[in-house]
């Protein structure tokens, strides 16, 4: 297949099939395209939908993101997980701000120096918003390439990377790039699936080689799957009628920033806590434990329920703790687990 015929068939597809009236593909700015991007960086497009069209009613350009506090940004971003994404989010406007008078650049070379942004998600934003000619390389198209000319190799592998990069840059087209790109990740997430692919109606299927082997797993190899480790936590929940005792997590993990209930390595050291800050227990029970997973390993979650009718000294020390409202909430970034926990005693509430 040459080329434009390459080309043609994903473009044809797309003018039939291609999804266009996702949120940010209507009033397209580099804005709204850049945070869509990121938010589709790692999270389908289904669970992004909401997430993105709450964050553009609160957040409609850079300077609502200059005025904001990182809190607010991380409340908003509650609940869709990775949020290094919402850090980088708040820190780009800040430069945009800085460097470029608050408009977010539409060169290359400007996008792809703000953080969280590589080569791909910086042709995406370009390609998408202004039809520029950027090609990009993401899991999906990644997998489209790989099962279509037959590269059996590892994904992570350098080598092949880089070969991946000189065939898309060889076969994007120059004139409507952004349809070609959305085309080809829409093929990679519905068609060209990881396992599964339909390939009955995939518009590549005449001459692609993993279809004609019929041996797509092999394209590409398969790391051995490993084993997640397991960790364990014990998450105290202190309520007081309806409110909630919160710390900021102030150490340097994955959950940096956002506020959580006092928790634990063990329940021994989660009882001595209790013992030393000398908290007037009212009640004290052990609420069904949950695991939640995260792409390196499952966090193993058991809560203990602490009611207390009286707030203590220690309690009341303001400097990174909150009583968080469940009623009337504060705007403050929660994890997807503190933030599930609350959930339910929503339901209790109200
Ligand atoms: N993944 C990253 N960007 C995407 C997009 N624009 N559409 C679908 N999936 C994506
Ligand atoms: Fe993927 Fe099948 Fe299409 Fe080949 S024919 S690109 S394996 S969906």
């Amino acid at each position: 297949m040459t080329k434009y015929i390459f080309s043609q068939f994903i473009l044809n597809w797309y003018h039939k099939n291609g999804r266009k009236d996702l949120p940010w593909q209507k009033n397209k700015t580099l804005y709204t395209v850049w945070i869509s991007e990121i938010m589709l960086q790692q999270t389908t497009v289904k669970s992004v939908i909401p997430y993105f069209k709450k964050f553009i009613l609160n957040f409609p350009n850079i300077k609502s993101l200059n005025d904001s506090t990182l809190d607010d940004v991380l409340h908003l971003w509650s609940g869709l997980g990775y949020y290094n994404r919402a850090k980088n989010i708040y820190k780009s406007a800040q430069i945009i701000k800085k460097d470029f008078q608050g408009i977010f650049p539409d060169q290359f070379l400007k996008i792809i120096k703000l953080p969280g942004i590589g080569k791909t998600t910086a042709g995406a934003i370009l390609s998408l918003s202004l039809n520029f000619f950027y090609p990009i390389l993401d899991g999906n198209v990644k997998r489209i390439l790989m099962r279509y000319y037959g590269i059996s190799a590892f994904l992570k592998d350098k080598k092949t990377e880089k070969k991946l990069w000189k065939i898309i840059e060889s076969i994007t087209p120059i004139y409507n790039t952004g349809k070609f790109n959305q085309g080809m990740m829409d093929i990679g997430s519905s068609i060209c699936t990881p396992v599964k692919p339909k390939c009955k109606i995939c518009p590549l299927n005449k001459e692609c080689i993993a279809k004609i082997e019929e041996k797509w797993e092999q394209y590409p190899l398969k790391n051995i799957k490993k084993i997640y480790p397991k960790k364990t936590s014990w998450f105290i929940i202190i309520k007081h009628n309806n409110y909630f005792w919160l710390i900021k997590n102030t150490e340097e993990n994955i959950w940096k920033n956002l506020f959580c209930f006092p928790k634990f390595n063990s329940k021994k050291i989660a009882l001595k806590w209790l013992e030393n800050k000398k908290i007037n227990i009212n009640s004290h029970e052990k609420m069904t434990s949950f695991v939640h997973k995260f792409s390196h390993f499952s966090l193993h979650i058991h809560l203990i329920l602490i009611k207390i009718s009286c707030i203590s000294n220690f309690l009341q020390k303001k400097n990174s703790s909150i009583w968080y409202n469940l009623k009337n909430p504060q705007h403050i970034g929660l994890p997807q687990p503190v933030q599930k926990i609350l959930k339910n005693f929503k339901k209790d509430v109200f």
